[in-house]
């Protein structure tokens, strides 16, 4: 029988269920990302009517994740058994203080009992999880006050991730993890081929659907809607894309020409779900070639390209083995959109944090760093390279550049903004080189190479 506490529906009224069963289903999200899946992929062993709902728990659980397994030390020194940790911490994350709590906090106490009882992974530690959401709920002040002095508490990140931040950006640190904590809005990439950004801004207030400009094509939605209801979506006229990744298309085919007939000759790198390919084709007059490593991945590609009624060829293949795929042409331009830890976007995948380890900084500049040695090759003389990653590491952005211009004489650092930060809010969070706007973390280096070879003795 279903409890009479029911979760509550989205603004759109999407899903409906009772709560105790939303938060077992968070709490299985949970587990699995704290056993090393990603929480897309979590999700999709989600009951389909439940997704919407668990998702939005399991973001906001995820956000509070560090704060919950410290308060969960402070109650049992002693870790239960996955399950039960997972539905414990849920329910920590989820009621810890009643500002952004999504539910009354008794009313999640009861439904996360409730859940406990209901599962038979967990229904052995029902009585052991009801006295620790008891006990805090009476002692809730002292023990947050108590787990304020743990840094993996009070900043929701793993305390190598902190050090690491306090260690490459001393001034800032604290606004970037902030920011991570964050909820970032829903921007749009309105479709240069289609429309302009304000007259879809129009067409938005005409719908009474409030939302401002960002950058040269974005549009910022004031509240975040199912993509199928974002006007011009299913017709191709806008696409989901943060305004620090509408930089990149535009910044490598800013000054390039191929002349009044010909094409430019692109190669999109590491180009799935195709965001950028999108952009760059919805730009220009361009033959692009979109590869990417993983072939589901690939489809993707394809689909984000039917949407919107544009033309790639999309290969699946490595990009660090050209003889596998290079018909021997040069490129005009190459995008290098790289793999990285992605921890320039933790505000919208808040799981990465709980799923890299610090050693995957130096793994991923490695293959960063022979995608670049292996592609720089593949590019005409007076192309162009636009090496960037979602990243806010050096290792991972200006470090791995400078070490390429280091060893190639032959490139140019041209104009492009380097790292951001990301920013949640239209107001500048006041670190330095930041873009004005909304926008997750990133890096971006433009390499031009020169139209001669450049021998030592010139360039020095
Ligand atoms: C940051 S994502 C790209 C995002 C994409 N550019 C966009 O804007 O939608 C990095 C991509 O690189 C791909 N990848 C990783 N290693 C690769 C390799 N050796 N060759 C080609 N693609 C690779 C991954 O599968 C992943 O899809």
């Amino acid at each position: 029988m279903a409890t009479a506490v029911t979760g509550h529906p989205d603004a759109d009224g999407h899903f409906s269920a009772p709560l105790w069963r939303l938060l077992q289903a968070t709490a299985e999200v949970v587990a699995a990302v704290r056993a090393g899946q990603s929480a897309t992929a979590a999700l999709q062993n989600v009951e389909s009517g439940l997704r919407p709902g668990a998702q939005a728990l399991a973001f906001h659980a995820l956000r509070y994740l560090g704060r919950a397994e410290s308060l969960r030390a402070l109650l049992a020194p002693r870790a239960p058994p996955p399950h039960a940790a997972a539905l414990l911490c849920t329910a920590l994350a989820l009621c810890w203080r009643d500002s952004d709590a999504p539910y009354e906090v008794f009313t999640l106490v009861d439904q996360a009992v409730e859940a406990a009882k209901r599962s038979a992974a967990t229904r052995g530690q029902a009585n052991f999880i009801n006295a620790c959401l008891r006990r805090f709920l009476r002692e809730r002040d002292a023990l947050v006050a108590a787990s304020d002095r743990d840094p993996v508490a009070r900043w929701n990140h793993p305390r190598w991730w902190i050090e690491r931040l306090k260690q490459e950006y001393p001034q800032h640190w604290q606004r970037i993890l902030e920011a991570n904590n964050s909820q970032p809005p829903m921007t749009l990439r309105v479709n240069a081929g289609k429309c302009a950004p304000a007259q879809y801004l129009s067409k938005l207030a005409a719908a009474n659907i409030a939302a401002a400009p960002v950058g040269e094509h974005g549009v910022v939605l004031e509240r975040p809607r199912p993509v199928h209801e974002v006007p011009g979506f299913d017709d191709g006229v806008v696409s989901v894309q943060d305004a620090a990744a509408q930089l990149a298309a535009p910044l490598l085919l800013h000054g390039l020409s191929a002349g009044p007939t010909a094409r430019l000759r692109i190669l999109d790198a590491c180009a799935a779900p195709g965001g950028k390919t999108a952009h760059l084709l919805e730009l220009g007059r361009a033959e692009v070639i979109a590869l990417d490593i993983d072939p589901a991945r690939c489809e993707r590609i394809d689909e984000t390209l039917r949407r919107l009624g544009l033309k790639a060829r999309v290969v699946a293949a490595d990009a660090r083995q050209p003889s596998a795929w290079w018909d021997g042409e040069a490129f005009d331009a190459i995008l290098l959109d790289a793999p990285c830890t992605a921890s320039g976007i933790v505000r919208r995948h808040p799981d990465v944090r709980w799923l890299r380890r610090e050693s995957d900084i130096a793994q991923l500049a490695a293959v960063q760093a022979h995608l670049l040695a292996v592609l720089w090759p593949l590019l005409k003389p007076g192309g162009r390279l636009l090496y960037c990653t979602c990243s806010v590491f050096r290792a991972e952005g200006e470090a791995q550049a400078q070490t390429f211009l280091a060893h190639h004489n032959e490139a140019v650092l041209r104009d492009a903004p380097g790292h951001l930060m990301p920013q949640t809010g239209a107001k500048a969070n006041g670190v330095p080189d930041n873009l004005e706007g909304d926008h997750d973390g990133f890096y971006f280096a433009l390499l031009e190479k020169r139209a001669e070879r450049v021998s030592a003795a010139q360039s020095v």
